[in-house]
């Protein structure tokens, strides 16, 4: 399918704007991870981001950055809250 969590989130229709598109520039995708599932080490790009955005915590993540694949099923997901 070839989508991200932020695009999965979306067509579900769930409120996660994805405003800058996927490119790691806004955090409107940030999430925790909540599961115990090993994802990929956070970029420069994620990890500046993160540092931007509010109510970042430990499994804070941009949704935008994991890329779906079979070893994320079961991946469970809580979205942050809007920041101001
Ligand atoms: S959609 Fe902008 S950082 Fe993820």
């Amino acid at each position: 399918m070839n989508m991200n969590m932020m695009e999965l989130c979306k067509s579900a229709e769930l409120p996660v704007e994805g405003t800058c598109g996927g490119m790691a520039m806004c955090a409107s995708c940030h999430m925790y991870i909540e599961s115990d599932h090993e994802l990929h080490e956070a970029t420069d790009d994620e990890e500046d981001m993160l540092d931007q955005a509010f109510f970042v915590e430990g499994n804070s993540r941009l949704g935008c950055q994991i890329q779906l694949h079979q070893d994320l099923d079961g991946l469970v997901v809580r979205l942050a809250p809007v920041g101001e």
